[in-house]
């Protein structure tokens, strides 16, 4: 056993509900709190003497802090592309010199131009990138990360990219959370429809990513230039059948993938950056997730997602990075989170929620995002007595520590 405080604030994002506003004033907050720690998980979270003295009987090993600190849980980034290679610098200078997302992608560039660097790629590359960026993430708090597959589009390359983040995920320290995107766009030297295309993954890759224990979970980009709501249909049907979770990629510049993502009860629907009233009343009705991602709105300049509104609907709200080579090169989520609530007049408690207790029911964990009893010892911690002080300094204040299942991962 482990005993970690005294903490000046312990935010334990509990007793949250997953959908709606939250005030500040119903975020719990123990003040001089400690937390005990058997193995990878939470025993007791208290008042640090309490602990204190029962650690003591228990010969428990005490890091004992001496300076103010603040513990959050681990940060949960429920959405991202980090596996790829090559640079998307030049769609960056030519997006802000005018040309627009879509332009480039029908001009060769955008998602294509990473799928051609990316096959080249030895999985090997694939496996050091994803290492060197997820390493990023964990100096931000983040100690679990989604990443997708996507830039293979053809059933070796896709489960080369799956191969890779399995890889990864067993050299780091953090978890990584793998879905397969191959209905990301159709890949340009497909021949045949479509159609033929999603039947080809449906038929090959699908069976063989259950077999093989690659992911149990389907994402797809409904838009123009990407896929239909139509064409999706038989392809998310099939995916369900085999007993995969989905979701989408939805409403990112025109509406419909929402729609999708809850007829097809999809755990989330991420983007929303182009959904109306219309579709953020639906989502709120529904179990649907809505994942802003700020980070892509960031790249490209464009709209935030309404996230006020879906919160004010009665919608859950998670935030994630998206970090990926086009969209949002980025990849720092917590100065996106905080920027998204800036903008988005979110409190703290909505923020902290999105990236903690919210972002692990997007990926339908149960085991992280609050500081519980029973819970994985994923402990994020700020050198401050206040926690307001982590989104009022927009991202540009990190952790100085970060734990993961029990050990210490992360010491700036
Ligand atoms: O989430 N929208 C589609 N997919 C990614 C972007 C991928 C890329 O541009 O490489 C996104 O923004
Ligand atoms: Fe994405």
């Amino acid at each position: 056993m482990k005993l970690i405080g005294p903490f000046k604030q312990i935010i334990p994002m509990t007793g949250l509900t997953v959908k709606g506003a939250i005030k500040d004033e119903e975020l719990v907050i123990i003040e001089n709190g400690g937390i005990l720690i058997d193995g990878d998980r939470i025993h007791t979270v208290g008042k640090f003497n309490d602990l204190f003295t029962k650690a003591k009987s228990s010969h428990a090993e005490i890091q004992e802090l001496s300076s103010d600190h603040t513990c959050l849980p681990g940060f949960v980034d429920a959405h991202t592309h980090i596996c790829f290679a090559g640079s998307r610098a030049n769609d960056y200078a030519l997006r802000n010199s005018g040309k627009t997302y879509l332009e480039i992608s029908k001009a060769g560039g955008g998602i294509w131009d990473t799928v051609t660097q990316t096959r080249k790629a030895p999985k090997e590359l694939l496996v050091k990138g994803v290492v060197k960026r997820a390493k990023r993430h964990l100096a931000n708090g983040v100690t679990t990360i989604e990443v997708k597959s996507g830039y293979g589009l053809s059933i070796h390359e896709e489960l080369k990219m799956l191969i890779a983040i399995k890889e990864a995920d067993s050299i780091l320290p953090i978890d990584l959370i793998p879905t397969c995107l191959a209905a990301h766009m159709v890949p340009k030297d497909f021949e045949g429809t479509p159609a033929g295309y999603l039947e080809e993954i449906t038929n090959e890759l699908l069976p063989k990513l259950l077999k093989e224990k690659l992911t149990s979970r389907v994402d797809a980009f409904i838009e123009e230039g990407a896929f239909t709501p139509s064409l999706i249909e038989p392809y998310f049907n099939m995916a369900k059948e085999l007993g995969f979770d989905i979701t989408v990629h939805a409403d990112q510049f025109s509406t419909g993938g929402s729609e999708v993502a809850i007829k097809h009860k999809a755990i989330s629907a991420d983007h929303l950056e182009a959904s109306t009233t219309k579709e953020i009343n639906l989502l709120a009705k529904s179990d649907v997730i809505a994942i802003a991602l700020p980070g892509a709105s960031i790249g490209l300049g464009c709209a935030f997602t309404p996230a006020r509104k879906i919160l004010d609907a009665g919608g859950s709200l998670a935030i994630a990075s998206d970090h990926n080579p086009g969209s949002a090169p980025m990849g720092d989520l917590l100065t996106q989170a905080a920027i998204l609530g800036t903008f988005q007049k979110l409190s703290n408690a909505e923020v902290l929620a999105g990236i903690t207790h919210r972002a692990a029911a997007a990926l339908k964990l149960s085991d992280r995002g609050q500081l519980n009893e029973g819970y994985l010892a994923d402990l994020c911690i700020f050198h401050t007595a206040d926690y307001k002080e982590i989104l009022y300094n927009q991202g540009n204040f990190k952790p100085c520590m970060v734990w993961k299942k029990g050990e210490l991962v992360y010491d700036k």
